[in-house]
């Protein structure tokens, strides 16, 4: 990251965010990022995944126990995109913050705290103790109930597939990193992985794509109907999970994020801001796209790093500083992720290139070609449909500043990132925090 800040104002979602005093607060952040790298601090940054390493060693077995099923074709859809290694970047976060946290003023209001899965409260253990005895993965109501399929099986009250619903393996070791993250928020880690690739089989299906991860993707290998219901069955499995935390106000933000989604989502094929056929560049065009790129993207990233800092008990600061992280967090990195599709190639991404202008799709780099230049206008508004637009429309925007535009906005948001922590007290999973927000910006694929 640089200290140089971003010679044009930087665009936000939100009012609070635009204002010149936060302006001048984020300049004093790029400020301190830049030193520390001038000190070499960050050289020393830790690796955030070896400070959660044993977690993410467990992640992807848990996973594929939450979504056991006893019917072959869905246990296999359900799971395919388990098998290959994906980022786990959402993961990744929960689980740092979760420890970053742990070290956080906590709160006072014992009403935050819940039954099975809430933080240390005032008494610090008693938290701990409560969850070990309640567990994340206790059910509410009775298995006769969870598992009945029909009235009239004599075998009511097992499972009807005759796996579990959840089972979840424990949690091997006593490490120090045990003692500062919550089963509750470990759980959260997988529930938010649970819902992101639920997105991925849905989105998968929308884009019509042929490959993830560099392999054929869930739709082409098995059809768009089993895909769909496979991302419907993730959502159900993560939902139980999610109740079985047994704390509402949790479930109200993961239940709000799978809604966000879905408006992200109908904002990116609806693009209302340049509905016509030949509209011009106007004022709505990039908070609309910022708005969507919000609900796409960050808001599972800003809403689950907030859960996470609810489930370990923090107080009401550091929930806020939790949320303003993986909220500027997750801009600048569907940003970096639409830059990329620009800037990369297929082998290097492990999914088609350029794959956006294919869809339709104007993101970052074009919009902001496209304030210099108005003959876009006409190619998005007929969504780069007619033979030559793409080229056109690459030619233009490579011949643009909108690549670099994209990538310093992308940098204002991590830096915000950085700063909305800054108050955490200085550990380890502080700095794995502010090395997410660097390798975010320096991400290839
Ligand atoms: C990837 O976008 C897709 C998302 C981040 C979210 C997609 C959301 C939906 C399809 C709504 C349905 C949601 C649920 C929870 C079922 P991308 O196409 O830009 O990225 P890609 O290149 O990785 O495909
Ligand atoms: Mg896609």
């Amino acid at each position: 990251m640089t200290n140089k800040p971003s010679s044009r104002a930087p665009y936000h979602t939100t009012p609070s965010l635009s204002s010149s005093a936060l302006g001048a607060a984020v300049a004093v952040a790029q400020n301190m990022v830049h030193n520390a790298v001038k000190d070499k601090v960050i050289k020393q940054l830790p690796e955030p995944l070896q400070l959660v390493a044993k977690e993410m060693k467990f992640l992807t077995g848990n996973l594929r126990n939450l979504l056991g099923s006893g019917h072959p074709s869905l246990d296999r859809i359900a799971k395919y995109y388990t098998k290959s290694e994906g980022k786990h970047m959402r993961p990744l976060i929960v689980l740092l913050m979760s420890r970053a946290t742990f070290a956080c003023p906590k709160s006072s209001n014992s009403d935050n705290i819940t039954t099975a899965a809430h933080g240390r409260d005032r008494g610090g253990m008693m938290a701990r103790e409560r969850e070990k005895e309640l567990g994340v993965d206790q059910p509410m109501s009775m298995p006769s109930i969870l598992n009945d399929v029909n009235p009239n099986l004599l075998n009511v009250g097992q499972s009807p597939t005759g796996s579990p619903l959840t089972s979840f393996a424990p949690f091997p070791g006593e490490g120090k990193e045990d003692r500062e993250i919550l089963p509750s928020q470990r759980r959260l880690a997988e529930i938010t992985e649970l819902i992101h690739t639920a997105s991925l089989l849905h989105d998968d299906v929308i884009d019509h794509a042929s490959a993830r991860r560099g392999s054929p993707s869930a739709n082409s290998e098995f059809g768009n109907k089993m895909a769909v219901l496979a991302g419907d069955f993730l959502l159900g499995r993560a939902s139980v999970a999610l109740a079985r935390l047994r704390n509402a106000e949790v479930i109200e933000l993961l239940a709000t994020v799978i809604a966000n989604l879905v408006e992200g989502e109908f904002m990116q094929l609806k693009n209302t801001a340049m509905g016509e056929e030949n509209p011009g560049w106007n004022k709505e065009v990039l908070p609309y796209y910022l708005q969507k790129t919000y609900l796409k993207t960050a808001s599972l990233i800003s809403k689950s790093c907030r859960a996470s800092a609810l489930l370990g008990g923090a107080d009401q600061g550091t929930v806020d500083a939790a949320y303003l992280y993986g909220k500027n967090l997750g801009l600048a990195f569907q940003l970096v992720d639409d830059m990329l599709d620009w800037t990369r190639s297929e082998k290097e991404l492990g999914k088609p290139a350029g794959a956006d202008l294919e869809l339709g799709l104007a993101t970052a780099p074009l919009l902001f070609a496209w304030e210099s230049n108005s003959d876009l206008g006409t190619l998005v508004g007929r969504r780069f449909s007619e033979p030559g637009d793409i080229s056109t429309a690459q030619t233009i925007v490579r011949q643009s500043d909108g690549i670099e535009r994209t990538r310093q906005l992308a940098e204002d948001y991590a830096n915000q990132a950085v700063m909305a922590i800054s108050d955490f007290p200085d550990t380890e999973a502080k700095s794995a925090l502010i090395s997410m927000a660097e390798k975010t910006i320096k991400r290839k694929k």
